[in-house]
């Protein structure tokens, strides 16, 4: 039995280093994004590792496409549905007030809509797959409002709650959903990006950091599982600021991340 993984905005960045990561431990992958040129380079480096799978385009803001895509991926995958990836988004810097407003809507579409779009599709397919998990794409963004990023922390937010909620919900069915808080990353996201909170903390992460911790969080050691975790933060400064927001006064956490973002 293989198993399968279909992934949203697997173009580049995050998506695509999971998708190969995947696709190297014997999954067969299922890469979709609206860029289809960077998604024919991704099938080429699926082959390249001896991977097995395939691309298609996908706009997550459109229910109609993402419930066909599935479906398709599904049926072509010997039935299986095993880990449900929604990492497609989009990342809009600057004084929330000279963003234009479109472009917050646009940002809103993608990130929520887009993931309610997957959760819907998916969850027909993740039902009758023992063991599925789902794995959203939040962010260290999810732990405390985001000054210069209200819009994307306010999306990212949204996913914290919506995987809170299914993880409850969807356990009745023997699905998993958790997701992924990491700090900033080197990607095509992030290359222009320059606010308070990226300069005192810089961009470290990789997507290769990314992808080998959504591997692992799938296939979680006996503690993890133990305790049902459910967030993941992803490197040492998320895991410190996350820890630090559960225990810190709500005074001190504000105080914190107005220091950080240079305020
Ligand atoms: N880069 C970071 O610093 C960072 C940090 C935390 C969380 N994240 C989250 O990780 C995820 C991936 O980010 P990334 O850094 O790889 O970004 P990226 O910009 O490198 O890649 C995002 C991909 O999503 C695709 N996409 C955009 N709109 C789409 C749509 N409507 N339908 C389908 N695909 C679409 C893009 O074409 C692109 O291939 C995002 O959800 C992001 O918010 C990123």
């Amino acid at each position: 039995m293989t198993k399968t993984v279909f992934i949203t905005g697997a173009a580049t960045g995050i998506g695509r280093a999971t998708a190969l990561l995947f696709a190297g431990r014997g999954y067969f992958v299922g890469g979709y994004d609206i860029d289809e040129t960077g998604l024919q380079i991704l099938a080429a480096d699926i082959a390249a590792v001896g991977g097995a799978g395939v691309v298609g385009h996908l706009d997550v803001t459109d229910a109609d496409e993402v419930s066909q895509r599935l479906s398709e991926f599904v049926a072509g995958a010997g039935g299986r549905l095993d880990v449900m990836i929604n990492n497609a988004g989009l990342l809009n810097a600057g004084h929330f007030e000279e963003i234009p407003v479109a472009v917050h809507h646009r940002e809103i579409d993608v990130n929520i809509k887009g993931v309610v779009n997957g959760l819907h599709g998916a969850f027909p397919h993740l039902k009758t797959t023992p063991g599925a998990v789902v794995v959203n794409l939040a962010s260290a963004s999810a732990i405390y409002g985001q000054a210069e990023l209200a819009n994307y922390s306010a999306t990212k937010f949204f996913v914290r709650a919506i995987t809170e909620a299914l993880n409850l919900e969807w356990g009745d069915h023997d699905i998993r959903v958790i997701d992924m808080w990491p700090l900033y990353v080197q990607t095509a996201m992030t290359r222009d990006v320059k606010t308070g909170t990226t300069t005192s903390l810089g961009i470290r992460l990789s997507a290769q950091d990314i992808a080998e911790d959504i591997v692992s969080a799938v296939e979680p050691t006996l503690p993890r599982r133990l305790v049902s975790q459910v967030h993941f933060a992803v490197g040492t400064q998320a895991k410190v600021l996350a820890l630090g927001s559960r225990f810190s006064p709500a005074w001190l956490t504000r105080l914190v991340n107005k220091r950080l973002a240079g305020r």
